[in-house]
């Protein structure tokens, strides 16, 4: 195998050779060109790439293992040092948890998605199919909102499981629902908007996210019937991000008549509603209603995401928007990027063409439902007096607590005894008081293990209730 590194030496100066490629290794390693685990060429191939001796490299390679820069293996060659920055007196670039994380049992923190159970061999058939197919068209540049094929293939299925309404060329494909987010908050502030509202408690991340962007989020509260609407026509925004079909955090379902009066809202100040429907797809037939954007398709944009439904780490979601401002999005990508990769939308469209994501959606739904019941179980035994929220779906729970509990101190304990957990104060933004309150997500433990860390979390309940 042929690893190539950058180094020179220079015959003319004073320096030995071998005195050269250590100190020039040494400063790549310390100033963190080269990090840790990075594969070196052998001492033979380093020699006759620099055309020196080969014991040139030998000294150099034993003298900077001593010090504790490499790290040589019988049969994988030689690397940077595991230790090598440590060893050089330098500080992680890593930033690390204030408080040591133990070795974690129970992750029932939000944020993540069942990745475990990807369809991986589902998902390789779909690549490869896309691979010994693939032509010049779908090896080069894809239009910036997407390949038309995904475009089209999206559209029919977003209509047929969600009742979204436009034409392909309103979807567009972006990197996430948080590229989605971000060119929707540049158009808004293109337009003259300075704040936009988000529901509260709602994601902590969005929010960083918007006032970044150069909004600023206004909180309008969230009760068991969702948004509170009359509030959101007090609060003077123009544009609302909300999660109608499964509130997040909370599980609740915005109800029709607000609904509605939602839609009646964003008519009336000529604004914009934007539906993340992250993660409708686990949500039961009886409790999944159409998208709000079926309702006004000209004044809600709809952004959908594959991190739930399928894995974070593809990056891809999609954005339906009324076509007077769909032109503005892709005006401001434009200047961005040049799109998302083609051929993993090539992959994705194949898999929901075969039928593939449907039957994965369907999976993932009845484990969640399992999951569910399991919270809902335990959380009476253990968590006496907790109320759980929202509709039997989704990924996560939101367990308000009695009055007297305090919230800190029980995600303080729970993390003592291994199981890592939010309170729903991480989620909250504004002023208005809500109960104590815990966010247990179930996208990662299964069945047995959620059980298994509510008890410990029961645990940890008793101790800081007592
Ligand atoms: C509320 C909410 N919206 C959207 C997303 C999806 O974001 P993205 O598609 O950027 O991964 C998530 C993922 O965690 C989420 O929690």
């Amino acid at each position: 195998m042929t690893w190539h590194l950058v180094l020179t030496v220079d015959r003319k100066a004073p320096l030995p050779l071998t005195v050269q490629v250590r100190n020039s290794l040494r400063a790549l390693i310390e100033d963190r060109t080269l990090w840790p685990g990075t594969r070196l060429p052998s001492t033979r191939q380093l020699a006759a790439d620099l055309e020196v001796s080969r014991s040139v490299v030998v000294d150099a390679y034993e003298q900077l293992s001593a010090e504790g820069y490499l790290e040589t293996r019988p049969g994988s060659g030689t690397t940077v040092s595991s230790r090598a920055h440590a060893e050089a007196g330098a500080s992680t670039l890593v930033a690390r948890d204030p408080e040591p994380v133990p070795e974690t049992m129970w992750d029932l923190r939000t944020g993540t998605s069942n990745v475990v159970d990807f369809p991986r061999q589902e998902w390789v058939r779909c690549v490869a199919a896309v691979m010994n197919s693939a032509g010049r068209q779908e090896l080069g540049y894809s239009a910036p909102a997407g390949v038309p094929l995904t475009r089209r293939v999206l559209t029919g299925y977003l209509g047929r499981v969600r009742g979204v309404r436009g034409r392909p060329e309103d979807l567009m494909i972006t990197a996430g629902f948080a590229q989605g987010l971000a060119l929707i908050c540049a158009v808004l502030l293109g337009r003259g908007h300075t704040e936009l509202g988000v529901e509260d408690p709602g994601h902590p991340g969005e929010r960083e996210f918007i006032t970044s962007a150069g909004l600023r989020p206004v909180g309008i509260p969230v009760d068991d019937d969702g948004l509170r609407v009359d509030l959101l026509e007090r609060s003077g925004v123009r544009a609302v991000l909300v999660t109608p079909g499964n509130q997040f955090p909370t599980g609740v379902r915005l109800a029709q008549a607000r609904r509605e009066r939602l839609i009646a809202w964003a008519r009336e100040v000529g604004g914009y509603v934007i539906e993340d429907d992250f993660d409708s797809t686990f949500l039961h037939r009886a409790d999944r209603l159409p998208s709000l954007q079926s309702m006004a398709p000209d004044h809600v944009v709809y952004a959908g995401s594959a991190s739930k439904a399928l894995a974070p780490a593809l990056r891809l979601g999609w954005l339906a928007a009324p076509s007077e401002l769909m032109a503005s999005i892709e005006g401001v990508r434009a200047g961005w990027d040049i799109g998302c990769s083609g051929l993993e939308q090539l992959a994705f469209t194949r898999f929901v063409d075969t039928g593939g994501f449907d039957r994965h959606q369907r999976a993932l739904r009845s484990e969640f439902h399992r999951r569910r019941q399991v919270l809902r179980q335990h959380a009476e035994t253990c968590l006496p007096g907790s109320r759980l929220l929202g509709r039997d779906s989704g990924l996560q729970g939101y367990l308000e607590l009695p009055a007297h509990t305090d919230e800190h101190a029980l995600v303080r304990a729970a993390r003592r005894r291994h199981v890592l957990v939010r309170g729903g104060h991480f989620y909250t933004l504004g002023p208005t008081p809500r109960p104590p309150a815990l966010v247990i997500s179930y996208a990662t433990a299964n069945a047995t293990a959620l059980a298994r860390g509510l008890l410990a979390l029961g645990h940890a309940y008793q101790e800081t209730s007592g």
